[in-house]
């Protein structure tokens, strides 16, 4: 199994729970979050305040899903969260060795 965390613009969410859903994929975790990637971080003055952004609105996805979907999912994030201006977000792959529902003891791919 592996897991998908991904940063994304706080105005795809919606749209990409839809396509989510549509591919089969229920669970998930949604956080709002903060955060900045590449670019080095603005500052300016506002009615004589000096003000810096350093840290930009985001939505953290986190979908964990059978092996066999992950080039599936991450497609779709490209499709649905990709306007090809910075800041589109970034996505994190990692294994997860086991998965338990608590409810019945059920574990792995069963268990999503
Ligand atoms: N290396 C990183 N580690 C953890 N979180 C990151 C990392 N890079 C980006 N993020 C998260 O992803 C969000 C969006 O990043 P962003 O899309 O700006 O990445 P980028 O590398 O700067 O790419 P781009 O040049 O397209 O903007 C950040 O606000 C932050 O929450
Ligand atoms: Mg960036």
């Amino acid at each position: 199994m592996k897991k998908i965390e991904a940063i994304i613009r706080p105005e795809k969410l919606e749209e990409m729970k839809k396509s989510l859903s549509l591919l089969g994929v229920h669970g998930m975790t949604v956080t709002e979050v903060k955060g900045c990637g590449n670019q080095p971080k603005q500052s300016g003055y506002y009615r004589g305040q000096q003000f810096t952004v350093d840290l930009l609105p985001k939505v953290k996805i986190e979908v964990v899903i059978p092996d066999a979907m992950e080039d599936m999912v991450i497609d779709e994030f490209f499709k649905v969260a990709r306007t090809l201006q910075v800041g589109d977000g970034k996505i994190f792959v990692s294994t997860i060795s086991e998965v338990y529902r608590i409810r019945t003891g059920e574990s792995g791919e069963n268990a999503l």
